[in-house]
């Protein structure tokens, strides 16, 4: 999907049934006619445009950024979808109930970057255990996927990054629910059905469209028009739906209704997968539509073997802290965890903050040289991940800091023990194009537990094609396997392969102090997911802000690139000159906008425990015009 001109300067198991589906009638597409119809009646899609002028005067109105108190706290980038996760935990559902409850709502008010066509990492910490763990949701490629799927057979060449990505060919194994169910499975107290109920009723009923969604939908309308499905849920006409359109979705209501009535095999082994995997690979298009050029090639079995994945987490000590994150196939944990374990060598805190930034940017260029070279698929290549993580081999990176920005692409280190020297030793891997949004969720429960969840359907709007009577999107994930490796014949840990899972930047992180937790953030972005992470922690921990402004304090990434990309408040700033002339840092201006209200791509989340069970849930203030954090009681500052 294309990138916007720019336009503006601001900017429980025991429930989860899984009963035999019927082989022949799909119930869904039976009932969906009549659901269209009777919603079509506010004008040829299911908007309506009778909300329009109240949603302009309320969208966000009650959105706040930052909410502290007790009793459980929910942060998403919207309003309902947090509200969700509060009434999940209001009923008596832990953290992780309401992180599904909040997660598949969203999938309904911001269809363009969550919902059940597309996957994510969790990561969660179980209170009365006492023990982190993290659910690998990431997508499958179809077993038919090979190294040269995205090469163009005529040339041999790379096919080009945004039109794969527009492609049915680009979609995985939709894994979105199976994470949800095996969450709930393992470590919920409610049915699947019970949590799914928020995001029943905000299909069924409506919600308004906000900026955001306006904006989303601009950024992929040449896609979301191919697709008739589409095209009819998700614009007026073909152009965005105002803001503020009351908005139902009546297909999707009723998909997640099959779904808590027949569990996640609906999806695995039925109806559900019969009509994604013919939406795939038979995609039905706008007639004169020439966009669409590669169908997909997702079978049942496909679907039939995916399973969500209960991993270990990542852990690194940063001072003092147990910092815990996502491992391979994410990069998150291993990136993060280097960088902070590199960061560990300098006191930050006691240096200027031009050298502590410069710091942080090198720390952050060097890491992403690792996770370039060596991060992919663990079930398929060997990650290094014990190496990546060891402060004996952040000592062999670090000693390459010197007084000057070193020159990107910096080759990768050697992770295998015994670490030696200073250096590089392997070509350097260059930073694959990835895309640039999704969502991140925090949700922590009375009792203690907490969620973090990173998910999308990836590039805005994912693959831009609507199921057929179902009401969502397909991801677009399998652009994140490199089109083709660095150069013909040489090891890339990240090509496509049947069944083999794209690495991943999305893996949000929860750090302790002395055993209690002090904080979990998580962040949008694609390839600066890590780097937001990192910052955020660095601001945090290093100098002191307290999470809100951490999360809010203009950022910079650096991920082994000539050029670090930096939002306008960090390019304009004299700390960005002194690093120019001191330290021979450069910056690229975040610009585009990326969307019209967003300059930076990684939107982020978190919690701030405070003690004595007060929570301070934190949302953007201002990023993809705000999200909303919510605590069951609040007060108690
Ligand atoms: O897995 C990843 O790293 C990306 N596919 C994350 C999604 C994302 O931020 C894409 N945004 N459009």
């Amino acid at each position: 999907m294309r990138r916007l001109p720019a336009v503006s300067a601001l900017c429980g198991l025991a429930a989860l049934s899984i009963a035999l589906i019927p082989a022949v009638t799909d119930p869904a597409a039976m009932a969906s006619s009549a659901a269209r119809s009777t919603a079509s009646l506010g004008g040829g899609s299911a908007a309506s445009a009778a909300g329009a002028a109240a949603g302009q005067a309320s969208a966000g109105a009650q959105k706040q950024a930052v909410a502290v108190g007790t009793g459980g706290a929910v942060a998403s980038m919207d309003l309902d979808a947090s509200r969700a996760g509060i009434d999940v935990l209001k009923a008596g559902g832990n953290a992780i109930d309401a992180a599904v409850a909040t997660a598949s709502t969203l999938g309904v008010t911001n269809p363009f970057v969550a919902g059940p066509g597309g996957g994510g990492f969790m990561i969660i910490y179980l209170a009365r255990t006492h023990r982190v763990v993290t659910i690998d949701g990431r997508e499958n490629c179809p077993q038919a996927c090979t190294a040269t799927m995205f090469t163009d057979p005529k040339t041999g060449q790379p096919l080009d990054y945004t039109n794969a990505s527009e492609q049915p060919l680009s979609t995985g194994v939709p894994s979105m629910v199976a994470t949800w169910a095996k969450a709930l499975q393992l470590y919920g107290s409610r049915s699947f059905a019970a949590d799914l109920r928020p995001a029943i009723a905000t299909a069924e009923h409506g919600f308004r469209t906000d900026q955001d969604f306006q904006q989303l939908t601009e950024s992929g309308l040449p896609v979301l028009q191919a697709y008739p499905a589409s095209h009819w849920l998700l614009t007026k006409a073909g152009d965005p739906l105002p803001v503020g359109t009351w908005l139902r979705n009546p297909d999707l209501a009723r998909t997640y209704r099959l779904l808590a009535r027949y569990g996640p095999s609906y999806l695995y082994d039925g109806p559900l997968g019969r009509a994604i995997v013919r939406a795939d690979d038979h995609p039905a298009i706008t007639p004169g539509n020439t966009l669409i050029t590669m169908p997909g090639i997702m079978t049942m079995n496909d679907l039939r073997r995916y399973a969500a994945r209960v991993e270990p987490p990542t852990h690194v000590s940063y001072r003092g802290l147990d910092v815990y994150g996502v491992a391979p196939p994410s990069s998150s944990g291993s990136t993060v965890g280097e960088a902070l374990n590199i960061l560990s060598g300098w006191n930050l805190r006691a240096e200027p903050r031009a050298t502590a930034l410069f710091h942080y940017l090198e720390a952050s260029r060097l890491a992403y040289a690792d996770r370039n070279a060596y991060v992919g698929d663990p079930r398929y290549v060997q990650v290094p991940l014990h190496g990546l993580l060891d402060p004996a081999f952040a000592a062999t990176r670090r000693c390459l800091v010197g007084d000057t920005a070193l020159t990107s692409p910096v080759a990768p280190g050697d992770p295998n023990p015994p670490y030696r020297g200073c250096g590089g030793s392997a070509a350097p891997q260059p930073l694959p194009p990835e895309g640039m949004h999704t969502n991140n969720i925090v949700t922590t429960d009375k009792w203690g537990d907490i969620v973090s969840y990173t998910n999308t359907i990836n590039f805005f709007g994912g693959s831009g094609m609507t199921v057929p009577h179902y009401g969502f999107l397909l991801n677009d994930e399998m652009t994140d396997f490199d089109f083709a490796p660095p150069s013909p014949g040489a090891y890339d840990p990240n090509l496509a392969a049947g069944g083999k899972q794209p690495r991943s930047s999305m893996g949000p992180v929860i750090a302790f102090r002395h055993g209690q937790p002090a904080f979990t953030v998580g962040a949008a972005g694609g390839s600066t997911i890590p780097t937001t992470i990192l910052q955020i922690i660095v601001n945090h921990v290093d100098f002191g802000m307290p999470l809100p402004q951490a999360l809010a304090a203009p950022r910079v990434s650096q991920r082994n690139s000539a050029t670090s990309l930096a939002e306008p408040d960090f390019y304009n700033s004299a700390l960005a000159r002194q690093l120019t002339q001191q330290f021979g840092e450069q910056f690229a201006l975040s610009t585009g906008p990326i969307l019209p209200l967003d300059y930076y791509p990684g939107d982020a989340t978190g919690i701030q425990f405070l003690g004595r069970g007060l929570e301070e849930a934190v949302a953007e203030p201002v990023r993809l015009y705000g999200g909303s954090a919510l605590v069951v009681h609040p007060g108690g500052h």
